[in-house]
């Protein structure tokens, strides 16, 4: 089946904001979403976005220090997992990350790519890459149902240009 895509810049912190709230609110129980990129790439501010959309405090939205796990409560549950800091495979195993693709709440995975198996296939992946100082691209892709849905939501809900300006698209399928 056709994969989804699309590609959007971003020039400033808070259109990274933005653009994470339009995607946050086309989520729902069971949604995930898969962070890769750069580091500085824009993932927790992305996510912050996310999290705004679901009526949750971006504030309290952090890389997590100690945990690899955040569990935040708002129109749904958000279970915000980075993988930056994971050690080893144990660690992961230890923390039975399985259990929250039971489709309650939304999952978002910072540093996916750190995940030694596999992510459920149906979820949206958004990687975020330095541009220059100010400036992050964002590429969302998708390739099963749900997923594709999302991304066809986004693209009708942003366009191929953002309505706040300085954030173009420059390429869709
Ligand atoms: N357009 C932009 N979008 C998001 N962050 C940006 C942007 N321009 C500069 N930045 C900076 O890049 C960094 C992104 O940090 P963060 O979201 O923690 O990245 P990651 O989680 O991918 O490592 C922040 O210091 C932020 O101020
Ligand atoms: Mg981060």
């Amino acid at each position: 089946m056709k994969n989804s895509s699309v590609k959007y810049v971003t020039t400033s912190v808070q259109k990274t904001v933005w653009l994470g709230q339009q995607l946050g609110a086309q989520l729902r129980d069971g949604d995930i979403i898969a962070l890769v990129g750069d580091l500085g790439g824009g993932k927790t501010w992305f996510t912050k976005g996310m999290a705004m959309a679901l009526e949750i405090n971006p504030d309290t939205i952090v890389s997590p220090t100690f945990t690899l796990v955040n569990e935040y409560d708002g129109r749904y549950k958000l279970f915000h997992i980075d993988l930056y800091r994971l050690k080893d495979k144990a660690e992961i195993i230890a923390l039975d990350l399985d259990e929250y693709f039971s489709g309650e709440g939304i999952v978002v995975v910072e540093w996916a790519d750190r995940w030694p198996g596999e992510l459920p296939g149906d979820t949206v992946e958004v990687a975020l890459h330095i541009v220059d100082e100010h400036t992050r691209e964002l590429g969302f892709s998708a390739s099963q149902a749900r997923a594709k849905k999302i991304i066809r939501a986004l693209k009708e809900k942003v366009g191929y240009s953002f309505s706040q300006g300085a954030c173009r698209a420059f390429q869709s399928a």
